[in-house]
């Protein structure tokens, strides 16, 4: 493990340009440097560096982030390693940092356990490639259904003969410990006998390509044999958290912003040798919270291809409700009646698959919606079950306008009307939330952290026109301030508000306010730490909290903390912040040669976009309380006939009036007109 301190240590040292530098061609322009984005084709150059943030972003794919997101997107590096590599690049050394005794004991059994698996795969191979039984049986098995020999070897195929105790054996003539073989499920726990006989074999590898499995696939066709035999759970083989394929995949699954899912070994291994790379399987069972997870740190895309009969499709959709909840675009494919990926591919090719995948993929929700109607066409009654499924579904999904555009198609789809489809899915969306309140009410923890004044199921949630697009570009920042029309306009840049009042921090936080002898983060941060807790968008309410906690323990907190963060949808938001357009148009000034007039330099003048934001930002939360919390403590108070209560919120009724008035008459008379 590497020491915190040096990791910062590292990442000080790190010049973006000079990593990304020695994997593509960059030219100066202005202060920023520019190229062809690695990621993507693109014939004019996109791909941005920025020395002074210290970070890229592609404007043509959107890809960005920190020389560390850099190394581990394009050259498929964990994390570590890209520590490590950088650490090489400036020179630094690695003291590794002293682990506990258990961590210790733990990682020795983990290391041990690999190094078995990898004696055993050796062996497998061996015994396929080496031996007249394996080329004869095994190797010609594997030939017939289509693998060519560099195939084989990539995915670590082997074969075990059919004898009781070859492996085991062979492994203690070499001095490996019969504990750890009955510990990697690789010979039975009396520690007589092999566990994997007369069967190719199937390595399981880990993310970083590590041995930390085995199937065997039976080459009968004798019904009373199980087809597939795998090796148990151990501490280095966690099912539900390991996709059959993802190591051989994730560079793929990257490049093409998509993963592919499909049930077997076989259809894995068929694919990849077609050139369909980005493929994984969940191995026959249905897809676990902890596998989409896996594919969710690279991936929003997923493409699902089932071969099963209705019955079995309809069993595995139900797990697909999580990846909505992760607001993940999921697609299905269904293939003709008796082919799988691995056999279709093999009849058709792989440009015809290819062909094939991207015409049938059906939207998940549509796809869900079709299956079901078709199910209860007989039967009218069952109806309502299918339409409170298919909502349920949807109203998973975390944003409001994808969710707008699935119940307008599911309602032409039922033929039913989607004001109705609306209302129904709010309630979902309501209960969902109140449940959730639930249970942080019933954990104390959790309780404090929520907001007292919000009504439990307020109905904070728009559907489609009410709300369009969110202002990106500085030009709609000048549009939304003189078109201040106060309540409609509120509601409509409440986003955009909140995120300013988080970009300022990101890219000045720690610049000096002269006037108030404090940093921008801090005034900031005091200034709205009421509203702390009230963001409407919980990310940016995430990045507030820990920048005030860090700021109080004393730790320095910058943008670049956040370009860094664990967490990967921060890290991503830190990089979209940051990379603002301005940047963006000092290339086109230079480029086209035309001076965008009206485009001021940020830099130049955060103290007075800081004074705008926090303005705009409370008038957004004044506002709700004018209209939402504080009206309905009073209505409350009203009904129990709390008189003193109805004194007081009135009072403050009035007082945030009073506010909100203010800050809304600065804001107007500071607007230049248009
Ligand atoms: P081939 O028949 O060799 O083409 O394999 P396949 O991958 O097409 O197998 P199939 O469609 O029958 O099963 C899909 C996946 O389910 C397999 O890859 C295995 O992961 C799993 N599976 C199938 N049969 C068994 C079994 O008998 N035991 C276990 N543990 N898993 C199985
Ligand atoms: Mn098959």
């Amino acid at each position: 493990m590497i020491a915190p301190k040096q990791v910062q240590e590292i990442l000080d040292a790190v010049r973006i340009e000079e990593v990304v530098g020695e994997f593509v061609a960059l030219r100066r322009r202005g202060v920023n440097f520019i190229g062809h984005c690695p990621f993507h084709t693109e014939k004019t150059p996109s791909f941005n560096v920025n020395p002074t943030r210290n970070i890229f972003k592609c404007f043509g794919c959107g890809k960005g982030g920190s020389a560390v997101t850099f190394l581990m997107e394009h050259e498929n590096f964990t994390y570590p390693e890209s520590l490590r590599w950088l650490a090489r690049k400036y020179n630094i050394e690695i003291e590794e940092v002293e682990r506990t005794p258990e961590q210790l004991a733990e990682q020795q059994m983990a290391d041990s356990l690999y190094i078995v698996n990898d004696f055993a795969l050796e062996h497998f191979q061996g015994q396929l490639f080496d031996t007249d039984e394996g080329q004869s049986v095994a190797l010609a098995y594997f030939r017939k259904r289509g693998l060519r020999e560099d195939t084989i070897r990539k995915f670590g195929l082997g074969y075990t003969p059919d004898q009781r105790d070859l492996l085991l054996k062979t492994a203690m003539q070499k001095g490996y410990s019969v504990d750890l073989l009955k510990k990697n499920g690789l010979v039975s726990q009396d520690g007589t006998r092999d566990f994997f006989r007369a069967r190719v074999m199937f390595a399981i590898h880990n993310l970083s390509g590590k041995v930390a499995a085995f199937a065997g696939r039976t080459m009968s066709t004798e019904k009373s044999v199980p087809k597939y035999v795998n090796s148990p759970e151990t501490e280095i083989y966690v099912k539900n958290k390991t996709l059959y394929g993802l190591f051989q995949a994730k560079k793929a699954i990257r490049q093409f912003d998509e993963c592919i899912l499909v049930e077997g070994y076989m259809d894995v291994i068929s694919l990849h040798q077609a050139g369909i790379e980005n493929v994984v399987a969940s191995s026959g069972t249905s897809l676990t919270e902890g596998q989409l997870q896996l594919i969710k740190r690279h991936t929003d895309n997923l493409k699902i291809l089932y071969d099963g009969d209705a019955a079995g499709i309809k069993a595995a959709l139900r797990g697909l409700d999580l990846a909505l909840e992760q607001n993940m675009n999921v697609r299905i494919v269904l293939f003709p009646n008796g082919e799988d990926p691995d056999s279709y591919v093999q009849k058709v090719g792989s440009e015809a698959f290819q062909q094939y995948i991207t015409q049938e993929a059906q939207d998940f929700i549509i796809f869900k919606t079709r299956l079901l109607l078709d199910e209860t066409k007989s039967d009218p009654l069952k109806r309502s079950g299918l339409v409170k499924d298919i909502l349920n579904s949807i109203a998973k999904i975390p944003d409001p306008i994808k969710r707008s555009i699935y119940l307008k198609e599911s309602a032409a789809l039922m033929g039913m009307s989607e004001e109705m489809l609306i209302t129904e899915t709010n309630k979902l969306i309501g209960s969902g939330m109140k449940k959730r309140e639930e249970q942080a009410a019933r954990s104390p923890q959790a309780a404090s952290d929520s907001d007292p004044y919000m009504p439990a199921a307020e109905p904070d949630f728009h559907f489609s026109d009410e709300q369009p697009p969110m202002p990106s570009a500085p030009e709609d920042a000048a549009v939304l301030a003189p078109d201040f029309r106060p309540r409609r306009n509120l509601s409509r840049s409440a986003e955009f508000q909140e995120r300013d009042v988080i970009r300022l921090l990101l890219m000045f936080g720690q610049q000096q306010l002269e006037q108030e002898n404090t940093s921008l983060a801090a005034y900031v941060l005091t200034d709205i730490e009421d509203s702390l807790g009230d963001f409407d968008n919980p990310l940016y309410g995430k990045i507030a909290v820990e920048y005030r906690d860090l700021l109080q323990q004393g730790n320095p907190v910058d943008g670049q903390y956040f370009v860094h963060h664990t967490e990967k949808q921060i890290s991503d938001l830190a990089v979209d912040l940051m990379t603002s357009p301005w940047q963006m148009s000092q290339n086109w000034i230079e480029m086209r040669n035309f001076p965008l007039q009206h485009q001021r330099d940020p830099e130049l003048n955060f103290t007075e976009d800081m004074r705008q934001a926090l303005d705009w930002f409370k008038l957004h939360k004044l506002d709700k309380m004018r209209r939402v919390v504080n009206p309905a403590r009073l209505k409350a108070a009203n009904e129990e006939g709390d008189m003193d209560a109805v004194i007081r919120y009135t009072r403050i009724q009035m007082k945030i009036n009073e506010v909100y008035n203010t800050l809304a008459k600065r804001r107007n008379m500071v607007v230049p007109p248009r």
